[in-house]
């Protein structure tokens, strides 16, 4: 059976007091919508179709962007849920299969609790519903049930009675539809309600007139937490770090001090790396087994290789690729550089746009000067150089094999292979100058 996920996302998310529009907030360095279509991609959906209202003109491109505009449902002026999803009617033509609705709000929201509702479709329901008990109920719609566990309708708080006002069994949003009744049942939807609007719930009742069959699957709170306000994305955010926390070290990571561990959605840690604490991962970050990463460091779309030593208080920037067996200590900032097997940078340096040949030594202070004001060049040197301390190599420069340069270098000019290079002022010692100026001093500072 073909799948279609219908993503809601034409909110205009007041609560966030945002410039930015609410679902493209990030939670674990990615934004909630393109959770929602990781999601609709883990479940195999064919078509993903993404609902946004008119007011945002960065999400437009966003959503051209992640689906294409022959994907995009534009809603103006927004009706509601019902009214939303029926807005995707045009772009759907055609799909014959099951599709689900997602809101783009609703980040955390597992592959295997909408897998559920979908199977609810495969054993003969037209609508499916994923549902949760709710801790506080209070504005979701009320999922109302049969004896026999048959899904009868769901009631908007605002519309309940004090009974159903009282069931705790609530609406999470996501909905499952055989699509040859989703689109006719909508169109029966009316807006004659407390809010005025067209309810997506209302199609469950509608279902149940014609004789179909509705369910309501369980999944837990945490599975659906909406995002609306910045408390609850901080809420969202520390769920989503909670559980990546657990899942790193169940696959065989040490988390020294777990609570103080940052990942982004798509870290990759490999078996046996030690994070001491502090350590914070930015999106796109992959760590090869029996690497340390030390306090303090913070890391962004960067590859390290196996056995490295990272920290304490490193900075991976992007385009940093590190080999095997390198270490990178204090107060080292890289970018865009490729450091190659056992290479050492200490202390204090600044890598940028540099290739930098394997066991080579970075003395400390070493500045890669990588930027004229208006371009960007490389710094490239060979295998088992030795760079002394407290240098600048101003690019573009190239250093080849086996070159040393004196500490305090000004590296200008390209350095041959073997060759020891001193860019400084020569040193010249005065016999006795300092005994002179010292006796002298301390005359005058006594009359
Ligand atoms: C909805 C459900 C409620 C459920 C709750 C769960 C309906 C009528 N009610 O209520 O049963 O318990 O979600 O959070 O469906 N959106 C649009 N266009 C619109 C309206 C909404 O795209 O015209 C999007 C929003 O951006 C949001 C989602 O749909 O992502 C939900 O809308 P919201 O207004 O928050 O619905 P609730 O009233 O919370
Ligand atoms: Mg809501």
């Amino acid at each position: 059976m073909k799948r279609a996920a219908v993503i809601l996302a034409a909110g205009m998310g007041t609560r966030m007091r945002s410039k930015k529009i609410k679902v493209l907030h990030e939670v674990g360095g990615r934004p909630m919508v393109d959770w929602s279509l990781a999601l609709a991609d883990g479940l195999g959906c064919d078509k993903r179709i993404l609902v946004i209202g008119t007011h945002s003109e960065e999400l437009k491109r966003v959503a051209a962007n992640r689906v294409g505009s022959e994907n995009i449902a534009i809603q103006d002026p927004p009706q509601g849920t019902g009214h939303a999803v029926q807005s995707a009617e045009q772009a759907l033509a055609g799909f014959e299969g099951h599709v689900v609705v997602l809101y783009a709000d609703t980040p955390l929201l597992p592959v295997d609790a909408v897998e559920k509702a979908f199977a609810s479709l495969d054993a003969g329901y037209a609508v499916s519903v994923l549902g949760f008990d709710a801790a506080e109920p209070g504005g979701y719609g009320r999922l109302i049930c049969s004896d026999e566990g048959d899904l009868l309708k769901i009631v908007e708080a605002k519309e309940t009675s004090p009974e159903e006002f009282a069931v705790t069994f609530c609406n999470s949003g996501v909905m499952a539809v055989r699509s040859e009744y989703l689109f006719e049942l909508l169109s029966r939807v009316t807006n004659d309600n407390a809010k005025g609007e067209y309810y997506l719930t209302d199609v469950v009742e509608l279902a149940r007139q014609d004789g179909l069959r509705a369910s309501a699957v369980r999944c837990s709170e945490e599975d659906v937490l909406g995002v609306n306000s910045r408390e609850q994305l901080a809420e969202a955010e520390k769920v989503f770090q909670s559980k990546t926390r657990l899942k790193m070290m169940e696959n065989g990571v040490t988390l020294i001090d777990p609570d103080t561990v940052y990942f982004a959605f798509d870290t990759q840690i490999g078996a046996d790396v030690v994070i001491e604490p502090n350590v914070f991962f930015g999106p796109g970050v992959t760590v090869a087994s029996d690497t340390r990463i030390k306090a303090f460091s913070h890391l962004e779309n960067c590859s390290i290789g196996e056995a490295c030593q990272i920290g304490p208080f490193a900075r991976l920037r992007p385009g940093a690729v590190l080999h095997t067996g390198v270490r990178v200590g204090n107060f080292v900032e890289i970018k865009n550089s490729e450091l190659g097997e056992g290479v050492a940078a200490n202390h204090l340096s600044y890598i940028g746009d540099g290739d930098v040949g394997a066991k080579s030594n970075i003395g400390a202070g070493t500045i890669f000067c990588n930027y004229d004001g208006y371009f960007k060049h490389r710094t490239t040197i060979g295998e088992g150089s030795f760079i002394g301390s407290n240098s600048s190599l101003v690019a573009p420069v190239t250093l080849e094999s086996g070159s040393f340069v004196g500490s305090g270098s000004v590296v200008t000019k390209d350095v041959p292979e073997g060759a020891l290079a001193v860019g400084r002022g020569k040193q010249k010692n005065i016999e006795g100058w300092a005994d002179t100026y010292n006796a002298e001093m301390r005359r005058k500072k006594q009359s």
